[in-house]
């Protein structure tokens, strides 16, 4: 339920890494903003703004979603997990371990949005055919020509397997 307070900003609390975040913000604040600005979470980039480069993307119900294209009121029910929550989840080790030694990342600024993107298909879709090209379409590398990107994932593809 929205509340507005005497100056237009209304009360919103969005469960971030599985915590509760209490605000006081401007309807048309952002998820993103909300994140970085309202939280302290500052894993989560910000480079375009308008949904093209996928630095922002973080999971919203497990699901992939640009955090620059969604205003922080509208998902108050969800769950939002960034780069923070995923690092203490238990998978998350064999994704940084495939990463750093495929050299798939190097100023680092697209990496949090390309583990959540790849982190969900992984975790959501195990055992199904991915169109990893297609997933990593929505990212924009500019440092690293993805050819490490994509041995890390073919990495994880690998150990999935073997499990
Ligand atoms: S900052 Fe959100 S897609 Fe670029
Ligand atoms: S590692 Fe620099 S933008 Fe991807």
């Amino acid at each position: 339920m929205i509340r507005y307070g005497k100056d237009q900003r209304v009360a919103v609390t969005l469960t971030i890494n599985g915590r509760p975040y209490r605000r006081w913000v401007e309807p048309r604040m952002l998820l993103s903003d909300f994140i970085r600005d309202e939280v302290g979470l500052t894993g989560t980039h910000v480079g375009c703004e308008h949904g093209v480069c996928g630095a922002c993307t973080v999971l919203i119900d497990g699901e992939p979603a640009r955090s620059c294209l969604r205003l922080a009121v509208d998902v108050e029910p969800q769950n939002v997990t960034t780069i923070e929550g995923l690092a203490k989840e238990p998978g998350y080790e064999r994704v940084r371990r495939a990463f750093s030694q495929n050299h798939a990342l190097q100023c680092g600024f697209c990496t949090a949005g390309i583990v959540a993107s790849v982190w969900s298909r992984l975790e959501n879709y195990e055992g199904l055919q991915v169109d990893w090209d297609e997933l990593l379409s929505g990212h924009l590398c500019r440092c690293t020509g993805y050819v490490g990107i994509q041995n890390a994932i073919r990495d994880l593809q690998g150990e999935e397997r073997e499990q």
